[in-house]
């Protein structure tokens, strides 16, 4: 080989081990992304029947079907696969706990649930978000339809049309103008018809999400004090969300909610709390008030990303412990975010398990906890301090996440896993389903190797 050969090789050997990027490589990547980017900040923005991002559940007890998310950053050192191809539900009137080390693509999950990625950088690239809504039905100019209360005969009940000072309004002939009469509920709040829908969110134009976040969707974030505006007080911001997503709530209205939401949340003073503003208060009480906002508008799904992670531990158990009664009251499911398995442990009806942007293990709480099968999830089983453990170091696993930009073609995990057989170094495993609810991602328990 000559000489010149062999330094040729060298020179390339170093290239493909290199830990940085070339001016050239960082342009080529940035044209590529502007040109991606583009295309789908333009998909947000169009404006589009809704037919288009109609679609139909899967199994109609679930109220959130996620399928096959990618959602990903384009960054000038090439792209994030934050979210690498997620799939699962969310049963009505349950808690599903997502977790996994931090980093692991929880949050990003829950901001494309919430259509909330920044963009231009952030986007969903792929999959399917499934949510059933029970919306208000409008009519062809766009209004709210509303219920008309009837007589025993089916009859719509007219009654009369007042003027501002509250007497009946006449004709030229002298008798009193008619409408037909709006059934109230029990707070005296007209009901308007409603119709379930399921919308694609993925392909929701970004202006249609308006309407689905606080009053079908709410977030509770881990940090109270940056989601609450700090120059209105707690009762001006309470407020705000049911008058914005109630038809015809009154100030009046408004305010009795309110106090009855920092009752639910239990706040001993209620009216003192809401004619606070938000630095007069505690972290606790302020994460208190951020779940009575979530819950105000009545949404069908509440996501918590790492609700309790900005508070002290006896606050914490807490805010867990208020979690768990609201889950018995309120007609909610929940997704509760945590890099912390034993918050997971007392709140979560089924868990799903990250790892590096994909789902590795989910079933219900009991299997994951009682039975977990990935050499993660039993990582991360260990690395839990518990009363009984007499051990005097905690297990932790060792190894980092691989780089998110240059992912693996094998299973992620294999750098870090102690269990290792000839196959993991093929191809990424598929999901294996070993019971009903149980379902892992690990080679371990595919077909038996020859
Ligand atoms: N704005 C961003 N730009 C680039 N990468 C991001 C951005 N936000 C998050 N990421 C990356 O996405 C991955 C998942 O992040 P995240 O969902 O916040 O993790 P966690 O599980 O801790 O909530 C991480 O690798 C993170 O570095
Ligand atoms: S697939 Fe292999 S490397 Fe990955 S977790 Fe399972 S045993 Fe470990
Ligand atoms: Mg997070």
């Amino acid at each position: 080989m000559s000489i010149n050969k062999k330094e040729k090789e060298t020179v390339n050997a170093t290239k493909e081990k290199k830990h940085y990027l070339s001016g050239k490589e960082v342009r080529e990547i940035a044209r590529a992304n502007a040109k991606e980017m583009r295309r789908l900040e333009k998909a947000k923005n169009r404006k589009a029947h809704p037919s288009e991002y109609t679609t139909k559940m899967k199994d109609e007890n679930n109220i959130l079907e996620v399928e096959g998310l990618h959602s990903y950053f384009f960054t000038d050192q090439g792209v994030v696969k934050a979210v690498n191809g997620v799939t699962f539900n969310i049963p009505a009137n349950s808690t599903v706990g997502v977790v996994g080390e931090s980093g692991c693509g929880k949050s990003v999950t829950s901001m494309s649930i919430m259509r909330l990625l920044q963009g231009p950088s952030g986007q969903i690239v792929e999959g399917e978000i499934r949510f059933k809504v029970s919306d208000f039905k409008r009519d062809e100019k766009g209004n709210f339809i509303p219920v008309y209360e009837k007589d025993a005969d089916g009859n719509v009940v007219m009654e009369p049309v007042l003027d501002k000072s509250g007497n009946p309004k006449t004709d030229k002939n002298g008798q009193p103008i008619l409408k037909k009469k709006q059934l109230l509920d029990e707070q005296g709040i007209g009901v308007f018809e409603q119709e379930e829908t399921v919308y694609d969110i993925a392909k929701m134009p970004i202006k249609e999400m308006y309407r689905l976040r606080g009053r079908q969707m709410a977030m509770v974030f881990q940090e109270p004090m940056t989601s609450l505006n700090p120059v209105f007080t707690i009762g001006n911001q309470l407020d705000e969300v049911s008058l914005l997503h109630v038809p015809g709530a009154t100030k009046e209205f408004a305010k009795k909610r309110s106090i009855e939401m920092l009752n639910l949340v239990g706040i001993a003073m209620p009216e003192r709390v809401y004619a606070s503003y938000p630095h007069e208060l505690s972290g606790g009480m302020r994460q208190r008030v951020m779940i009575a906002m979530a819950l105000a508008g009545e949404p069908r799904l509440i996501i918590a990303d790492e609700p309790t992670t900005a508070l002290d531990v006896t606050i914490q158990a807490q805010i867990l412990d208020l979690f768990n009664d609201l889950k018995r009251q309120i007609n909610s499911s929940i997704l509760l975010i945590t890099h912390d398995l034993g918050v997971i442990a007392e709140m979560a009806d089924y868990v799903v398990v990250m790892y590096a942007g994909r789902i590795i293990e989910q079933g219900t709480a009991s299997e994951i906890f009682h039975k977990p099968m990935h050499p993660y999830t039993q990582g991360l089983q260990k690395s839990k301090p518990t009363m009984k453990s007499s051990e005097a170091k905690l297990f932790n696993i060792p190894g980092n996440v691989p780089n998110p930009i240059n992912m693996p073609n094998y299973c992620y995990f294999k750098e870090r896993c102690s269990q290792c057989i000839g196959k993991c170094s093929g191809e990424y495993p598929g999901m294996v389903q070993v019971s009903p609810t149980h379902y892992v991602a690990c080679h371990l328990y595919g077909e038996k190797e020859e």
